[in-house]
């Protein structure tokens, strides 16, 4: 169909009421108005350029929309200065919102020089009306908005801008809708993640994520597990199964199955040769799926295991529904089970209430458990969500002071339990050369701890053996068997 007479309007009629059917024809139809730009004018090169911030769920969408930019006709270049930039937004703390706007401003002096350039932004900052309230009003050079429920429909909004001329948003409050089949572009050929449910239903009661991301939706096993096929016949040997909460996968399909039975039809890929998972919430983790870690020859020893406060007293008013004691016995029951089972873990600081008695619980877990590693944050407060209107939001100063304190203990624990493999053989995939040492690669083991060792090109993507000569802390150097 030739697209270059036809407006926005008509397209919209033309094109197939179906997905991804109705994607592929707006691809099509961006693809031939870009090629028309590019004749019409020499200076512009369809170029573009994502930017993510956020989790690893961001983190995947945004091959999603590189796998439709590239599909409708434009270059990826690793700059800002691109005809087409799209910033994948981040809202679960403060800082992610005001790092954007920050940016805004200098991506519009880069426009100011090139009159072609588009400026998109997405993600779940995008799905709070204040947020877009605020850009309609001060940031008018911004060109599309969009959510975190129709990032498959890019194509068909950049071609409505090109024909309106004016600011495209379309926000989705909600939905159950899952598009299947339309392209992507994969950061690393040897690895991938895979998206096995959207959404939250937890609710925690600091988080902003179950409203801009809405409710649990799991895919159906079969698309799961045709994507991890293809991906393994392109090449792929470790996928990173994502989700909120995997633990409550498949509670909502039409034949319920459980997130274990979904491991056992994944390990059951040949060629697949590991798998990981997150996130895992404590109250969900259930005895099948520690026993399908332990039986299982693919699913890597590593676990992400959110304690957020170590406070039974502060558990309950974050509504993360366990206790103290439930969590450290749930840790022993998985180290039962799987001994050497790497354990990492989010912790936040200064929610509102927190005395010094329950930073102290924090601390107490902290050293119990002896985490592999522990993302700490310092509690921000999120418009719309119950923890917000709690009184006693914690001083600035005394947040400061505990933050650092767990920070540097949490750090000691983990230089110590990081080193335990040293001395011994372990299979390591092979992600990329050295940054830092010419002759050298650095890969990662199945607890996803870095190592460095002497090798070439040739071994990026192939999962070798690998002796642990000596760790550094948070990485090892090795020797290839
Ligand atoms: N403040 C600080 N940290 C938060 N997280 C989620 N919401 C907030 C908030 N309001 C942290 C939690 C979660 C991780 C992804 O981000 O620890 O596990
Ligand atoms: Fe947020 Fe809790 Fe859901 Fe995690 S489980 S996304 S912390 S509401």
């Amino acid at each position: 169909m030739n697209h270059l007479h036809m407006t926005h309007e008509e397209a919209l009629k033309a094109a197939p009421a179906e997905e991804p059917g109705r994607q592929q024809f707006f691809m099509e139809r961006c693809r031939q108005l870009i090629d028309e730009k590019k004749m019409r004018d020499e200076t512009y090169r369809g170029t573009f350029h994502i930017e993510t911030f956020g989790c690893q769920m961001n983190a995947r969408d945004s091959e999603k929309l590189t796998g439709i930019l590239e599909a409708s006709g434009f270059t990826e270049t690793d700059t800002e200065e691109a005809d087409f930039v799209l910033y994948n937004t981040c809202t679960v703390r403060d800082n992610a919102n005001q790092r954007v706007y920050g940016r805004l401003g200098y991506l519009n002096r880069i426009k100011q020089k090139n009159p072609n350039m588009m400026i998109a932004l997405c993600g779940c900052m995008m799905q709070e009306e204040t947020v877009v309230a605020k850009i309609k009003k001060s940031y008018r050079f911004v060109d599309i908005i969009f959510g975190t429920h129709n990032i498959f429909k890019l194509a068909e909004l950049i071609s409505e801008r090109m024909d309106e001329k004016k600011m495209v948003v379309d926000i989705w409050k909600g939905t159950d809708r899952i598009v299947e089949e339309l392209p992507t572009d994969r950061k690393y050929p040897f690895k991938s993640g895979v998206n096995i449910m959207f959404g939250c239903n937890n609710f925690c009661s600091y988080c902003i994520v179950p409203y801009v991301r809405g409710r649990e939706r799991s895919r159906n096993p079969q698309d799961i597990v045709g994507e991890i096929r293809r991906l393994v016949a392109d090449g792929v040997v470790e996928v990173m199964l994502l989700g909120q909460n995997v633990n409550s996968y498949g509670k909502n399909l039409e034949e319920p199955m459980t997130f274990a039975q979904l491991l056992k039809e994944v390990e059951a890929i040949d060629g697949l040769q590991r798998i990981r998972f997150m996130t895992s919430h404590p109250k969900d983790l259930s005895d099948d799926l520690i026993e399908a870690m332990k039986n299982s020859g693919k699913i890597c020893h590593h676990l992400h295991l959110p304690l957020q406060s170590g406070s039974s007293r502060v558990l309950k008013a974050m509504n993360r529904r366990y206790t103290k004691e439930q969590y450290l016995e749930l840790v022993e029951k998985i180290r039962a089970a799987v001994p050497d089972i790497s354990l990492t873990t989010d912790i936040i600081v200064g929610f509102p209430g927190e005395t010094e008695e329950d930073f102290l619980e924090t601390m107490d877990v902290v050293r119990k458990v002896r985490f592999d590693s522990a993302f700490t944050f310092i509690y921000s407060k999120r418009t719309g969500t119950p923890a917000a209107a709690m009184e006693e939001q914690i001083p600035e100063a005394v947040v400061k002071d505990r933050f650092d304190r767990l920070l540097s203990e949490v750090q000691k624990i983990s230089a110590e339990v990081c080193g335990r493999d040293a001395h011994t053989v372990k299979d390591v995939l092979v992600e990329d050369l050295d940054d830092h040492v010419e002759g050298f690669v650095t890969g990662r083991l199945d607890n996803n701890t870095t190592v460095h060792f002497k090798g070439d090109a040739s071994l990026i993507g192939q999962i070798v053996d690998v002796y642990l000569d000596e760790s550094k802390g948070f990485y090892y150097m090795g020797t290839l068997k």
